[in-house]
């Protein structure tokens, strides 16, 4: 016996605020709350339905048969929540404009969430959603909503969560993905946050400055300050990449040509545009930035990167059905 197919779309989120480290490994309680944007060009589509005949999960990632450890963990989850006993056919299509490299478990998790709780018969409230969601990947949490999204730490199950901080967008505000590398990381961000948490001698810096940077960024997008947005970005993202070089052994995400892009945008804001980056567990650099610097901006790193690795993205939607019996 089959259950219906629901298929589900998810965007993927760029912290602003970055989450890095877990209170509880597998709960995905966050040390600190983050606060991310939701970004329009990438997104997961996911299909899901439950089938009696199946002896497993069969999990289909770009029409190519796939084994993921963390899908096969969330789907352990949904079971137990939903007492659901079946097996499941999933079928996830990453949209990442060219290059790729920016496919992220924020927009997998979050539609995989919707697709597999309707397809087991269970209509979630967007909580419900979004507390389901981190069970897979601690940044899909947020990816549940659209526009400006704050994941609230709490301290168990049931108080972590992200909620909308702004849903629409309505003010000038746009980021440049630069795709430095597509290859898988090397230090997953688990494994990376974990690290950092049982070794790095600045982590409670970290936790008490991450307050204080949300705290300042909610002030600054209730303000539409964009210059203010950009530099507590900028500088929250370094915070998070000085525990990983304080770690023991130390790490690093950056490559060179991560330093590059880094310089360019400094140089950038020293002749008056005004622009930020900030980098996540790999070395991709994405800039936030006004759309009316964005030809500028692309202009300065035209001779460094082809086109095709230079994706510009406004801010995005929440989760939502895209088909349904
Ligand atoms: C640097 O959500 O990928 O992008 O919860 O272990 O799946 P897991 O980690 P993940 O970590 C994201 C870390 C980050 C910052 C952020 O998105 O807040």
């Amino acid at each position: 016996m089959q259950s219906p197919k629901y298929t589900a779309r998810a965007h993927t989120n760029i912290a602003l605020i970055k989450y890095w480290g877990k209170l509880d490994q597998d709960l995905i309680i966050p040390m600190n709350s983050s606060l991310s944007l939701t970004l329009d060009k990438f997104y997961t589509d996911t299909s899901v339905f439950f089938d009696s005949t199946l002896k497993q999960d069969i999990f289909r990632l770009n029409n190519k048969e796939s084994s993921s450890l963390k899908v096969t963990h969330f789907m352990k989850v949904l079971r137990e929540k939903t007492g659901e006993t079946r097996f499941a056919m999933i079928n996830s299509e990453n949209h990442v404009p060219s290059a790729a490299g920016l496919a992220s478990s924020a927009s997998a998790f979050a539609a995989l969430a919707l697709a597999a709780s309707r397809a087991a018969g269970l209509v979630l409230d967007s909580r419900s959603l979004s507390r389901l969601a981190r069970r897979g990947s601690g940044s899909a949490t947020r990816s549940i909503y659209g526009g400006f999204v704050e994941w609230q730490q709490g301290s168990d199950d049931a108080t972590s969560y992200a909620v909308p901080f702004e849903e629409n967008v309505a003010w000038d505000l746009s980021m440049i993905a630069v795709v430095i590398s597509a290859k898988q990381k090397k230090i997953s961000s688990s494994v990376g946050m974990q690290r950092v948490v049982a070794t790095s001698p600045y982590y409670s810096a970290w936790r008490k400055t991450a307050a204080q940077d949300l705290a300042a960024m909610k002030k600054a997008i209730k303000k539409r300050d964009f210059r203010q947005v950009g530099t507590i970005a900028e500088e929250n993202a370094m915070k998070m990449h000085a525990l990983n070089a304080s770690a023991h052994p130390h790490f690093s995400y950056f490559e060179p040509a991560s330093l590059q892009v880094m310089k360019i945008v400094a140089d950038l804001r020293s002749n008056g545009i005004f622009c930020y980056y900030t980098l996540d567990a790999g070395p991709n650099v994405k800039i936030i930035c006004q759309n009316k610097d964005i030809q500028t901006i692309l202009a300065a790193l035209a001779p460094s990167f082809s086109q095709e690795r230079l994706v510009v993205a406004g801010p995005g939607p929440g989760v939502k059905l895209i088909d349904k019996p």
